[in-house]
Formats: structure tokens, C-alpha cells, sequence
């Protein structure tokens, strides 16, 4: 298919909550702030997951810190096959510096009413080396890692069994309850980042998280604090 984000999103009216779909290879993977997801080999994670929570809940359904969920669910399972991975806020997964995979996070509004979620996950595992000079960004993938082909379908599985088997728990409890878990994965608390907005870019201090999983920083021309909703985060290993 095109994109598994943009198949949910055009049948999202008649997919019933908590849908995943998948696909083998995508010809318009679509990444966060209008990349390319690099999509065209079989045997990776190209999957969305369609959440509609029903009317009672919507209203205070954690919609910003859910995709960081699920990016923590990735470097959970990837604990399992011992690799170690980090967050880079908001939910780029990477190992050693490298990204091996990412969340596109969608949601859909009919006026103030949510008419659903798409989370899109991408997850490089089973990639040549030779595929990674087509991904816009230095990047891995688990198969290299490990040295062995990497079952797709059972890790998929596994990350969806996980991300569901506390979902609820999450949904009712929001960032709080994956707080102290996100940040010990986040190697850039504390240090110099860039902050890259829409049409603008500062310098900051990543200071931490507020109880939504929005990053606070400490800018660095004026000292203020900000809270940071959306955007891009760029380490600045330069200046730490
Ligand atoms: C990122 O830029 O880090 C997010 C990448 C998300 C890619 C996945 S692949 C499955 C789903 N369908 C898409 O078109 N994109 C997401």
C-alpha cells in the first residue's frame, strides 16, 4: 500500500478501535515533519495502530504523550533481544546514535470531538547495509546488529502485545506512568540540544518532562524556561 498512516486515516471511519495494520512494503512511507519513511523492503515494521477511544474517555485521553508510549514499548522489547536503545525526544528510537526506527502519530478531529488516533510505527529490522544510504538520517537496523535475520511478524507481535497489555492502565494514568522509565532512556536530559520548530530553531538545556510528556528547556540566549509541545529536538554534542 501507499502508507499504512494514510490507509487508516482514509477508512477511519469504519476501522474499529485498537486495529493495527500492517504492511510488507510501503510506496509512500510517510515520516514525521514530511520526510520519506524509507519503506521498500519486506521483513521491517510498517504498521499503524488505530486507537478510538470512546466518548467518555476521549476527553482526557493522554493524545501528546501516547506516541511516547509506544516509542518506550520499542526499546522495551529491543531490551529483550539485548540492544541497547535511547529516546530522542519526542519518539525517534536509537541505537548508538543511530535510528533504527520512529512513531508518526496522527490525530483526526471533528470539531472538538476526537474522532480517532493513528500511530504509525516504523522499525528497521531486517535492512543490507547498502539500503541505509536511502534513509535521510545515519541509521541501523536490528538484523545488522545482531547479525541474524530478525522474524518480523513475532516481533511485531511481541511490541503490540506489549504496547496493550498496559494500555489501559495508561490511558487512565497518562505520561506519569511511564515518566521515570522514558527518562532514564533519554541521553540528552540535561545537556545542550537545538530545538528545531516550523520556520524557526534556539538553543536550550533539556531540563525535563511536564506531567503531559512535553519537553521543558531552559533557552540559552534568555535563561527562561519553555515547554515545548511539538517540534524537533537535535542533540548538540558540540556544547555539552
Ligand atoms: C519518523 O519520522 O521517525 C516516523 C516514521 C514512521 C514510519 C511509519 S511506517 C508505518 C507508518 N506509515 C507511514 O507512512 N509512516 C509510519
Amino acid at each position: 500500500m501507499d502508507s499504512t498512516n494514510a490507509y487508516a486515516a482514509r477508512h477511519l471511519k469504519t476501522l474499529p478501535d485498537r486495529q493495527v495494520i500492517a504492511a510488507e512494503i510501503q510506496h509512500h512511507g510517510q515520516g514525521r515533519t514530511g520526510r520519506h519513511w524509507y519503506s521498500a523492503k519486506p521483513g521491517n515494521v510498517y504498521a499503524s495502530i488505530v486507537l478510538k477511544p470512546s466518548e467518555i474517555i476521549s476527553p482526557t485521553f493522554p493524545i501528546a504523550s501516547i506516541s511516547l508510549y509506544l516509542s518506550l514499548c520499542v526499546c522495551r522489547l529491543l531490551d529483550q533481544y539485548q540492544v541497547v536503545s535511547e529516546l530522542k525526544w519526542p519518539n525517534d528510537i536509537l541505537v548508538g546514535n543511530l535510528k533504527i526506527g520512529g512513531i508518526l502519530g496522527q490525530s483526526y478531529f471533528s470539531g472538538d470531538r476526537m474522532e480517532g488516533l493513528v500511530l504509525g510505527i516504523g522499525i528497521n529490522l531486517n535492512l543490507e547495509e547498502e539500503d541505509l544510504q536511502y534513509i535521510d538520517q545515519p541509521a541501523t537496523s536490528l538484523n545488522l546488529l545482531l547479525e541474524r535475520p530478525i522474524p518480523d511478524s513475532l516481533f511485531l507481535s511481541r511490541l503490540l502485545e506489549g504496547f496493550f497489555s498496559t494500555y489501559d492502565e495508561f490511558i487512565n494514568a497518562g505520561f506519569p506512568l511511564i515518566a521515570g522509565d522514558f527518562k532514564k532512556r533519554c541521553s540528552f536530559l540535561g545537556k545542550k540540544v537545538m530545538i528545531r520548530l516550523p520556520g524557526t530553531a534556539f538553543a536550550a538545556t533539556a531540563l525535563g518532562f511536564d506531567q503531559e510528556g512535553r519537553l521543558i528547556v531552559r533557552r540559552s540566549d534568555d535563561g527562561r524556561e519553555e515547554t515545548v509541545v511539538a517540534g524537533d529536538l537535535i542533540p548538540d554534542t558540540a556544547r555539552t
